[in-house]
């Protein structure tokens, strides 16, 4: 049974935006849960702009279990979750990590006790590659092991995942999909929405967009000496809108099953592209010459990892189409513009 009524946490967020875009113009209704902790209001209207049609929204706090159970008494009709709602600094979870656990870990637990109530069976799951840790073999694929994460934001994704596992075990009838992203980078194609990091971006593409712009005064570069064929570290850049196809893919293949579906998936490109890679396709696409200096490495970074992407490819019919150039060039027009008109 095609589902029709989609219920979107942290949907006014960076790729969560991005996926509502792509579920509302494939016929969707979308409902937006977001405490607004790392977003804003003035979303919807960017999303309406664009779409021509406004999102339901709630401003709801995960962590509050009583307000997720009202709102799950009150709204009963969704037919499927897709869970963006988390903080996702690396770097701050490891000196705020009670704060990681009770956001991450705790918002999912009060999720799915409170939507239980309502028989709402099918759940996407925003995963990240950082599950891997710091894999021996790339590419990584689904059946390779959890490493060990150094941050505890790694830490409450392989929780997640874990917490979903024992949760459809327990139950006959209960569909996930943990969709593990690699890098997500750019925006949507009208500069309408993009990424916008609140204070210093701690990711790559904001900084080098940031830095061209005259907000930065240069990029730091941590790290030449990887044994990497440039020196500098390697990741699978994925373009946000390719990754948001991926959650419109996973909603149809749970409509499109009869049995029970657990499924964890790599949403890559399957090809890993370096620091410097990136940072001279931001170059050729914006004709800027980047003012950039290379620094130590940054503690707890991966010196290579991109995906086997196989697995999306059979099971969704999903597959990276944009490049990393298609990714530097709509980064970039999202930069100028928002600064331009915000
Ligand atoms: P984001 O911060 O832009 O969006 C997350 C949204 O969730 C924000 O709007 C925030 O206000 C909301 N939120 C956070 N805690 C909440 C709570 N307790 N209750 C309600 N709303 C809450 O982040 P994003 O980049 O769009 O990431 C979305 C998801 O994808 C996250 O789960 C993140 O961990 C995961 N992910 C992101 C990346 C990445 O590099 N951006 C990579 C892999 C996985
Ligand atoms: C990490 C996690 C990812 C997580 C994301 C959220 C891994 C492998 N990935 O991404 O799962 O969701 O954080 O933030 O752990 N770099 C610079 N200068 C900068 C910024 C970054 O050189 O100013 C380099 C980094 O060293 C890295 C690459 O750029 O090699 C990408 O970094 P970033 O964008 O921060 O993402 P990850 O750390 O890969």
């Amino acid at each position: 049974m095609a589902l029709k009524n989609i219920l979107v946490t942290g949907g006014t967020g960076y790729i969560g935006s991005h996926t509502v875009v792509e579920l509302l113009g494939s016929g969707y209704n979308v409902h937006i849960i977001d405490n607004l902790s790392n977003s804003d209001r003035s979303m919807l209207e960017r999303i309406h702009q664009i779409t021509n049609k406004i999102p339901y929204f709630t401003q709801l706090d995960l962590r509050n279990k009583i307000d997720v159970f009202k709102f799950f008494e009150k709204h009963t009709k969704f037919d499927g979750i897709i869970h963006f709602a988390a903080l996702k600094s690396v770097g701050e979870s490891v000196f705020q990590p009670l704060k990681y656990y009770e956001n991450n870990v705790v918002g999912l637990l009060n999720l799915l006790e409170g939507s239980s109530q309502n028989n709402i069976n099918n759940f996407v799951f925003s995963s990240s590659c950082t599950v891997y840790g710091s894999p021996d073999l790339v590419p990584v694929t689904e059946h390779t092991k959890f490493g060990h994460t150094p941050s505890p934001y790694g830490a409450t994704k392989q929780m997640c995942e874990r917490i979903l596992d024992d949760y459809s075990y327990s139950s006959s009838d209960y569909n996930t999909i943990s969709l593990r992203y690699f890098n997500p980078l750019g925006a949507h194609d009208s500069g309408i929405i993009g990424e916008l990091p609140s204070g210093i971006p701690n990711n790559l593409m904001p900084y080098i967009t940031q830095t061209a712009i005259g907000i930065r005064p240069y990029l730091a570069v941590f790290g030449n000496d990887y044994s990497t064929p440039d020196g500098t570290a390697i990741r699978d850049y994925i373009h946000v809108m390719d990754l948001a196809k991926a959650h419109v893919k996973a909603v149809e293949y749970f409509a499109l099953q009869t049995g029970k579906v657990n499924e964890k998936i790599n949403i890559g490109t399957g090809k890993g592209k370096s620091v410097f890679d990136i940072i001279h396709s931001f170059e050729k696409v914006s004709g800027i010459k980047l003012n950039y200096k290379i620094e130590g490495r940054r503690e707890g970074d991966v010196e290579s990892i991109y995906a086997n992407a196989t697995k999306a490819e059979n099971l969704l019919n999903w597959k990276a189409e944009l490049s990393l150039d298609d990714m530097t060039r709509s980064a970039w027009n999202w930069e100028q513009k928002y600064r331009k008109e915000g």
